[in-house]
């Protein structure tokens, strides 16, 4: 019997994640289940610190960015003694349950805490990367995806108006995803991804034949990929390059910010809705996802198994596209 669960949102903060708080909040309360959210992530939970979650506390929430709970990447969980304080917390509220919102390392920061608590531990996928086995989109990428596009296509007016280079780097600190359909959706030039192999002599020899063709250039970079960010990118192609104009533009935290898309917030809505079911119907430790329309639930242990790999098809879209 679930009676009352524990909430929280750990990592990277991501847009959606509001909207999901909300649905594990309703959905729990329609069902007669208490709600303790725990501020600031892991941190929350190492220092009992928390709100009991009411229908009004997620009231107009629903289209707003980050998340009201806050969030943290929390140090002191890696450590015994914060581990072992937060199991504490865990124990002292009798929770049947607990939803975690965040990234790779809020669940392997899961796995480890579900060693030392007996109840049932449901991820929902929050972070702009899309970085997780067992989910089509994380919540907050497809806000992210779409910042991003709204950004380079802003660029791409002064691109073209000085006939300049712009190297653009966009966020996914392992994953090349953010970057890949970005590219595609601006119509990139060129991309920088740590799943693609690629050498700096080929990018060369293709911006050379830009040249006459082209009035704008936009070399999309992964800030995870190995050429290491978009100014070693433009220094290398400025030096074989030099009569271009160029420029860098790091698009940063703007990324994670905004108000979700209609997308993200049906998404989210629909994993924390599934989420508190899951508890409610036996599930544990594992991480509700979104594969072909399905709600699926994928181990945390696979979920964190993020292989560096991309769509055949959309690396072949990007390549042909932009020849
Ligand atoms: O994990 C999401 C993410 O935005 C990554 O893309 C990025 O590398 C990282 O977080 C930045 O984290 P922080 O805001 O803690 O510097």
């Amino acid at each position: 019997m679930i009676k009352k669960i524990g909430l929280l949102t750990s990592g990277g903060d991501s847009p959606g994640m509001n909207a999901c708080i909300r649905a594990v909040v309703r959905t729990a309360l329609y069902n007669k289940i208490k709600v303790i959210g725990f501020t600031r992530g892991y941190e929350g939970l190492i220092d009992n610190n928390f709100i009991e979650m009411k229908r009004e506390s997620v009231s107009g929430i629903i289209q707003r960015g980050g998340t009201i709970l806050k969030t943290a990447r929390s140090e002191r969980f890696k450590t015994k003694e914060g581990i072992f304080k937060a199991a504490g917390t865990v124990k002292k509220h009798n929770l049947d349950g607990i939803v975690i919102i965040g990234g790779d390392g809020s669940f392997k920061g899961a796995i480890e805490l579900s060693k030392l608590i007996k109840i049932p531990i449901m991820g929902c996928a929050g972070t702009i990367d899309n970085d997780l086995v067992g989910t089509d989109f994380t919540i907050g990428y497809d806000t992210a995806i779409n910042t991003v596009v709204e950004a380079i296509d802003k660029i791409r007016d002064t691109a073209e108006s000085h006939d300049r280079v712009f190297v653009i780097e966009v966020m996914g600190r392992d994953a090349g995803l953010i970057a890949l359909r970005s590219a595609i959706a601006s119509g990139a030039e060129a991309l920088l991804v740590p799943e693609m192999k690629h050498d700096m002599d080929s990018l060369i020899a293709k911006i050379k034949k830009w040249r006459s063709s082209k009035s704008s250039k936009i070399i999309v970079v992964a800030e995870g990929d190995e050429s290491g960010g978009a100014y070693k990118v433009a220094e290398i192609v400025k030096k074989h390059c030099p009569e271009f104009d160029m420029r860098v533009s790091i698009l940063g935290h703007i990324q994670r910010g905004g108000n979700p898309t209609c997308m993200e917030r049906v998404n989210a809505s629909m994993v924390g809705f599934n989420a508190v079911k899951a508890l409610m119907a036996g599930h544990k430790n594992e991480m509700v996802g979104i594969v072909n329309k399905q709600i699926t639930y994928t181990p945390f242990e696979k979920a964190v198994k993020h292989i560096q790999k991309l769509n055949k098809d959309l690396e072949e879209l990007i390549e042909v596209l932009s020849s």
